[in-house]
């Protein structure tokens, strides 16, 4: 693919950095707001990137096919649908889109034009989560799960002394839900699907779930998937069912260190088989399925990231948390 970057952020960094394990890839340009030129340029030249960007309406008409948005998550709705206007394939970051009826007019112009549509999550992505599927029959019948992803912020310590910066801003669709959680509600979407209800229960400040838990009820068993950026503790996820257990000593971002344990003694380790950074098997199916011209599975992932964002969007609205980027441009 002929790629085209938007953001000079941490994600747009680290990527970068991973960027020489595509080799179908070409990255041909980066636009970046007039604040970041500097930054912007100095990746540029470290990256051999060609063309710098400042202004994204010339940026998508530049010769890029594909374009990677790492941008702030109220930006996630108009810049894909933009690019898609102009033709371009389009990989965005993790959250989707701030709500659901954003991401259907999304999937709907992807699907119209037959253009790629990608959420970046690496949950879904990872080569050992596949092997968490085929174990899932093993364990019975399911009853319950749980995940955890927390990870104390240091822009929650900025957000205590009254700085909001977009991870913890309304108006930047941010919050523990869309920043971490996301991961593990994309983990049991991926193996269930979508539940019969939605219950979300929040530490909130200042308009903002720092914390929460989210419920989701499969009618036969119930997930509890918690999320935190004002605290720390170890990450895990477990799926326990009427035969046995199985258990992932990582996050739900990363599938690394699973183990399964019958009730009658039987054990699995499933093998590590991941890359050295969390971010090389997505993009290395996306460059995949672009190549190929393999829409059919990129949909299969879309109509996956529709999902999360229903749970997402339901979860958020039940515990009071509207974003006003959700409210203007769904339409
Ligand atoms: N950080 C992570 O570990 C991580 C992991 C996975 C996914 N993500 C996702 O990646 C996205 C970006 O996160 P981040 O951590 O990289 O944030 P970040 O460091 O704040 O970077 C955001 C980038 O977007 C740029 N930007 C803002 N408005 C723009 C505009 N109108 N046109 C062009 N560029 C613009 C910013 O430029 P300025 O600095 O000049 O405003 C900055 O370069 C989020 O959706 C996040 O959920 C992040």
């Amino acid at each position: 693919m002929k790629l085209g970057i938007v953001g000079s952020g941490i994600i747009v960094k680290e990527f970068l950095s991973i960027a020489r394990h595509l080799k179908h890839t070409m990255i041909l340009s980066l636009c970046c707001t007039k604040r970041s030129e500097d930054e912007a340029r100095a990746l540029a030249k470290e990256y051999l990137i060609g063309q710098i960007f400042t202004d994204y309406e010339e940026f998508l008409r530049s010769e890029a096919d594909t374009v990677y948005l790492g941008l702030p998550n109220h930006l996630h709705f108009t810049y894909t649908y933009r690019a898609l206007m102009a033709g371009k394939n389009v990989i965005v970051e993790k959250p989707f889109t701030p709500s659901i009826e954003q991401a259907l007019v999304l999937s709907r112009t992807a699907r119209e034009n037959r253009l790629f549509l990608f959420e970046a999550v690496t949950t879904i992505y990872q080569p050992d989560y596949r092997r968490v599927k085929e174990l899932l029959p093993a364990l019975g019948s399911i009853r319950l799960v749980q995940c955890s992803y927390s990870q104390y912020s240091r822009r929650y310590d900025r957000f205590k002394n009254g700085e909001v910066l977009p991870a913890f801003d309304p108006a930047c669709a941010g919050g523990a839900l869309m920043d971490i959680n996301i991961y593990n509600v994309h983990y049991t979407a991926g193996l269930f699907g979508m539940p019969e209800s939605v219950h979300y229960f929040a530490n909130i400040e200042r308009g903002i779930d720092t914390s929460g838990v989210l419920l989701l009820d499969y009618g036969s068993f119930l997930c509890s998937l918690t999320g935190a950026k004002d605290c720390s503790a170890p990450n895990s996820c477990m799926i326990q069912g009427d035969k046995g257990y199985l258990i992932q000593n990582s996050p739900a971002n990363i599938c690394k260190g699973v183990r399964m344990v019958l009730n009658d003694g039987a054990e699995e380790t499933v093998v590590d088989h991941s890359y050295s950074h969390r971010m090389i098997s997505e993009f290395l199916d996306f460059e995949k399925m672009i190549f190929s011209g393999d829409l059919e599975t990129c949909y299969r992932y879309l109509d996956h990231s529709l999902c999360v964002c229903r749970i997402q969007t339901e979860a958020r609205r039940m515990a009071g948390i509207v974003f006003p980027a959700e409210v203007e441009e769904a339409q």
